[in-house]
């Protein structure tokens, strides 16, 4: 058989009506690697990873200095445009494009005049530590994760990742961790566990719940897409009847 006869043609889940999957969890719980992870098992074209720090709101000049001395606190609900999410989310839902901004952990601010742009697919996961917070992105969703892993494997894989590649020291890393992430965490990220359809624990070495989580996101792309090509056939048949 050939490589084209091979493949399925009647997936065909509708553009306007994109699949979108939210992962929320503490920052290094590991919601990047489950995301890359679904990415790879789903194995479908148009799978798109959407990570909710392109949304960290514009500092003003002395917030800007309490940032680079580890005092700012970006682990409040507050510290995110919500707003522009939900409008990207909106656009993206509905099968339009969406101008997503690129965001730098190391200047503390979003990259001047550059941004992303991401084309309407049919999987859009959006990963952020308040992935399940706003009720405006929880109507979005199609599918709530929650990535619960042991936090003191989440400071570790914190510490090094912001050393490594945010810019960051140890000292200040641990500051902001004890100050903000952590009591952040019990105050507003933890409570979106209430919000999830389902909670992977360990994260990425958890590969029983993240087949089943793919299982899952299949059924559903299935059904839409049978959906969609029985309302294009009865499109089809009203169009020969006239
Ligand atoms: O990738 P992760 O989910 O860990 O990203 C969220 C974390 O990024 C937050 O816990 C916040 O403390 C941190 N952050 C930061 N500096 C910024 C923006 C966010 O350390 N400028």
């Amino acid at each position: 058989m050939s490589e084209s006869q091979n493949m399925n043609y009647a997936y065909s889940p509708p553009w306007h009506d994109t699949h979108i999957i939210g992962i929320a969890g503490s920052s290094g719980s590991g919601k990047t690697s489950v995301a890359a992870q679904l990415v790879k098992l789903l194995n479908l074209p148009w799978v798109v990873v959407l990570s909710m720090d392109s949304f960290y709101k514009e500092l003003t000049p002395d917030q800007s200095k309490l940032a680079f001395a580890n005092n700012y606190d970006f682990d409040s609900p507050d510290a995110i445009d919500f707003d522009i999410l939900v409008d990207r989310l909106r656009d993206l839902k509905a099968g339009k494009k969406a101008e997503i901004p690129i965001y730098s952990f190391e200047k503390h601010q979003r990259v001047p005049n550059k941004n992303t742009t991401i084309y309407s697919c049919h999987v859009l996961i959006l990963e952020g530590i308040f992935a399940l917070y706003d009720p405006r992105v929880l109507e979005l969703l199609d599918m709530k994760i929650f990535v619960d892993t042991d936090s003191d494997i989440c400071l570790a894989r914190r510490l090094a990742r912001d050393v490594k590649s945010r810019g960051r020291d140890v000292r200040g890393a641990l500051q902001q961790w004890h100050r903000f992430v952590k009591p952040n965490f019990e105050l507003y990220v933890r409570p979106q566990m209430k919000n999830a359809d389902i909670a992977i624990p360990r994260g990425i070495d958890n590969l029983t719940a993240i087949a089943m989580v793919v299982k899952h996101i299949q059924r559903a792309l299935n059904a839409k897409s049978e959906a969609h090509l029985k309302k294009i056939a009865e499109l089809g048949e009203k169009v020969l009847e006239k």
